[in-house]
C-alpha cells in the first residue's frame, strides 16, 4: 500500500479521528514518519491562540521539494507529474515527467540563484497557467525564497500594492497569458505596477504569447536565456542536481494574499513542514487518491485551492496532476469534457460556479464524450446548492462516482471538512465530518458553544476550530497582530473562520456562508471594504457601499449603492466608469454586477453604514427590512427601495 496513513473504511476514519484528538503529537509523528525530513523534530506541536503561536514539526529540517520531486526518483522519473493541456486544444499538450520537472526546478532553482534571490527573499509571480509557473514556484521553494503568487486578474494597482507589503524584490511573469478568447498582457500590466517600485531588482519574463513587451536593461530578463544558461551548471555528464536548501519546518514557504471583510488583502503566511504534510495528508485522503491516477483540478494555481491541490498536495503524493491553461467554456462548453476525455481524468475537482455555468449549456456538450474513467468528483470554494450537485452527480459521475465537498480557506491550507471519496458517506449540500485533527465547534456571537437544537434539529452558529492542524496560517506577513485580531481575537482560544455553518445529530457540517462581510463571487473571496474604496477613487463618487446578493451563477453578486456627485446625471456611462475605475484598482473580478445611484445610505446616528438593510434590500427582501428606527435618516431606506435595480 503506497499511502500508510490512506484511511480505508468509516471504522478507520473514527479511530484515526479518536486518536488526532486524544493524542494529537503522536498521531502528527506517525504521519510525519511518511515524508523525508533532513533532521526530525524536537517537538511535534507547541502552540497558543493567544498570541497566536503555532509551531509544528519544531527543530526539523526539510525542502518541500525533495519530497514533492527528489524522492520519487529514479524508480518513477518516467511517470507524468504534471500534464499540461493548453489554452487552445489544437496546441500540443505537454507531459512533465518527474524526472523532467526535477530537472526544470532545478535550472530555475539556479536562474533566481544566477539573478540573487536568497533565502527567505520574496518572489512575486505573475503568470499564466502554463507548467513553467509550477517551476517557478517549486524553483523558489528549492531555494527556499517565499514565493507570492498573484492571480493573473488582478490589476497593476493591486500587484503593487502587494510588491510593498511583502517588500518583494523579485517577479517572474509572462509575456502574456491565454485564456479562453482573450491574451492577458501580463507584463505590461508588472510594467504598470513597478512605475515607482524602488525595490524590484529582476524580472523574469516567461514568453508565452510572444506580444510585445518592454524589456527594461538591468532589470528585465528572459526566462528562455537564463535556464539554457542554468543548463549548463545543473547538468554535468547528464546528471542533474542543485543542492536543496536546508529548511526549518517553521520557516516560511509562501505568501498568498486574501481578502477580509476590512482593509486590504492579508498575506496569509504557510510554513514548510505542516503545510506539507496537510496538503498530501488531506490530498490522499479526501481523494482517494491511486497511483497512476490522473487528478484535475480547475483552480488557477493565484489561489490557494492551487497551490495545495495542484502543485504541492498531488506532488508530494507522486501523483499526476493535470493544469489547464484555458477555461471551462472555450472553444466550447464541452471543454472540461473532452480534457477528461483525452487524458482519461480519474479526478475531477472544481467550484460550484463552473458547475452552475456549464448547466446552462445543457446536456449537448457532453454528447460524444467518454467519462467513465472519472472516478472522483469534488467542489470546492462556496457553498453548492442541491440542483447543481445532483446534475453533477448524474451528468458527469453518472451515480457513479462519490462527490466530495471540500470546505476550506487560504489560511486552513488545506481541506478541514470533507467526507473522503467512497470512505465516509457524502450528502447534497453539506460538507460532512472533519478531516482528523480538526476540531471544530459552534459558537454564539459571544463564543459561547451551542448545546441546543434549533426545531429542525440543528445546532446552528458561527464556525470555529478548536485545536491547530498542521496546515493552519501561521501569521499575516508583516502583521502579526493583525493575523490575531481577524482570526484569534473574536472568540477567546478559538481561530475564527468567518463562516456560518450548521450541524446535525451524527456530526456532519453545512456550511452556509460567510457571517462576516466578505463576498464570495464564483468562489474568489472579495473584500466589501476594497471594492467601496475602489469605487471611491472615482472623481464624482462621495461614497459608497457594497454588499452581496444572491446570483444564479456566480452564487454571489456584488451590489454597489453609490453616492454621486459628479458632472450631469449618473447614468449607464457613469456605471461603466466606475466598473472600469474598479477594475484599474482591484482587476476584473472585482466589478460589481449592480449599481445603484442613491442620495444617501442608511447610517446610524454614530455613522456607522446598516449594511443589514442593504444586504436585505440587494437579495429583494424589501417588506422585511426590520428595525430600521436607530437610523440618522429612516426616510433614504424607502428612496433605496424604489430605486433598487
Ligand atoms: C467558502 C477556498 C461552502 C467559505 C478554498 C470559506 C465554502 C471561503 C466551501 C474560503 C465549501 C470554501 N462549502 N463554502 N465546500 N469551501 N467555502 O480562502 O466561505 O478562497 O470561508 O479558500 O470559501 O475562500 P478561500
Amino acid at each position: 500500500m503506497p499511502y500508510p496513513y490512506q484511511i480505508k473504511s468509516l471504522e478507520e476514519y473514527r479511530s484515526a479521528y479518536k486518536k488526532s484528538v486524544e493524542e494529537p503529537e503522536a498521531f502528527w509523528a506517525d504521519i510525519a514518519e511518511n515524508f523525508q525530513w533532513r533532521r526530525k523534530w524536537d517537538e511535534v506541536l507547541n502552540w497558543n491562540f493567544k498570541e497566536p503561536k503555532i509551531e509544528w514539526f519544531k527543530g526539523a529540517k526539510l525542502n518541500i521539494t525533495e519530497n514533492c520531486i527528489d524522492r520519487y526518483l529514479p524508480e518513477m522519473a518516467e511517470k507524468p507529474a504534471i500534464i499540461w493541456e493548453p489554452n487552445n486544444p489544437e496546441e500540443r499538450t505537454r507531459v512533465v515527467t518527474y524526472a523532467r520537472l526535477h530537472k526544470r526546478v532545478c535550472q530555475f532553482a539556479q536562474v533566481l540563484k544566477n539573478n540573487g534571490v536568497k533565502k527567505g527573499d520574496r518572489v512575486c509571480i505573475y503568470m499564466g497557467m502554463v507548467p513553467e509557473l509550477a517551476y517557478a514556484v517549486l524553483g523558489c521553494a528549492r531555494i527556499g525564497a517565499i514565493h507570492s503568487v498573484i492571480f493573473g486578474g488582478f490589476s497593476a494597482q493591486s500587484i503593487a500594492d502587494r510588491l510593498e507589503d511583502a517588500q518583494a524584490e523579485f517577479i517572474v511573469t509572462c509575456d502574456g497569458a491565454y485564456r479562453g478568447a482573450k491574451d492577458i498582457p501580463l507584463k505590461s500590466v508588472i510594467d504598470d505596477a513597478l512605475i515607482g517600485n524602488k525595490l524590484v531588482k529582476k524580472v523574469i519574463v516567461y514568453t508565452r504569447t510572444r506580444i510585445p513587451v518592454s524589456m527594461i536593461k538591468g532589470r528585465d530578463v528572459w526566462w528562455e536565456d537564463e535556464m539554457e544558461y542554468a543548463e549548463t551548471q545543473v547538468e554535468k555528464d547528464g546528471v542533474v542536481s542543485f543542492p536543496a536548501e536546508e529548511m526549518d519546518a517553521e520557516d516560511p514557504l509562501f505568501i498568498l494574499y486574501t481578502s477580509g471583510s476590512t482593509g486590504k488583502p492579508k498575506g496569509v503566511v504557510h510554513t514548510c513542514g505542516g503545510y506539507m504534510v496537510w496538503t498530501n495528508y488531506s490530498f490522499v485522503n479526501v481523494f482517494q487518491y491511486q497511483p497512476g491516477d490522473v487528478h484535475f483540478c480547475t483552480a488557477d494555481i493565484g489561489w490557494i485551492t492551487g497551490h495545495s491541490y495542484i502543485v504541492y498536495g498531488p506532488l508530494s503524493a507522486g501523483a499526476t496532476s493535470l493544469m489547464f491553461e484555458g477555461i471551462p467554456t472555450w472553444p466550447d462548453a464541452g471543454r472540461f469534457w473532452d480534457i477528461v476525455d483525452k487524458h482519461k481524468v480519474n479526478i475531477l475537482y472544481t467550484a460550484p460556479t463552473a458547475i452552475r455555468s456549464l448547466i446552462g449549456f445543457g446536456e449537448g456538450p457532453l454528447k460524444g464524450k467518454d467519462l467513465s474513467s472519472l472516478k472522483t468528483l469534488g467542489t470546492v470554494g462556496e457553498p453548492i446548492n442541491e440542483e447543481a450537485w445532483h446534475w453533477y452527480d448524474e451528468n458527469i459521475g453518472r451515480k457513479k462516482c462519490p462527490i466530495v465537498d471540500t470546505w476550506w480557506q487560504t489560511e486552513t491550507g488545506g481541506i478541514l471538512i470533507s467526507n473522503l471519496a467512497g470512505i465516509t458517506p457524502s450528502r447534497p449540500g453539506w460538507a460532512t465530518l472533519p478531516l482528523p485533527g480538526v476540531q471544530p465547534v459552534l459558537v454564539d456571537e459571544n463564543g459561547k458553544e451551542i448545546t441546543e437544537k434549533d426545531e429542525e434539529g440543528l445546532y446552528k452558529g458561527n464556525l470555529c476550530i478548536k485545536a491547530p492542524w498542521p496546515g493552519i496560517l501561521r501569521t499575516t506577513y508583516g502583521d502579526h497582530e493583525r493575523c490575531r485580531t481577524n482570526y484569534f481575537a473574536t472568540y477567546e482560544n478559538l481561530y475564527f473562520t468567518g463562516d456560518g455553518c450548521m450541524k446535525d445529530e451524527e456530526g456532519n457540517y453545512r456550511i452556509t456562508g460567510r457571517v462576516d462581510d466578505v463576498l464570495n463571487v464564483s468562489g474568489h473571496r472579495i473584500g466589501p471594504a476594497e471594492v467601496e474604496n475602489a469605487i471611491n477613487m472615482h472623481t464624482g463618487v462621495v461614497e459608497s457601499a457594497v454588499v452581496g446578493y444572491p446570483h444564479d451563477i456566480k452564487g454571489q453578486g456584488i451590489y454597489a449603492y453609490v453616492i454621486f456627485n459628479g458632472r450631469g446625471t449618473p447614468d449607464e456611462q457613469t456605471k461603466k466608469d466606475i466598473n472600469q475605475t474598479v477594475a484599474r484598482i482591484i482587476g476584473p473580478i472585482a466589478k460589481p454586477d449592480k449599481i445603484q445611484f442613491v442620495s444617501g445610505l442608511p447610517k446610524t446616528r454614530s455613522g456607522k453604514i446598516m449594511r443589514r438593510i442593504l444586504r436585505k434590500i440587494a437579495e429583494g427582501e424589501i417588506s422585511n427590512i426590520g428595525d430600521i428606527s436607530t437610523l440618522l435618516d429612516p426616510a433614504v431606506v424607502d428612496e433605496i427601495k424604489n430605486g433598487k435595480v
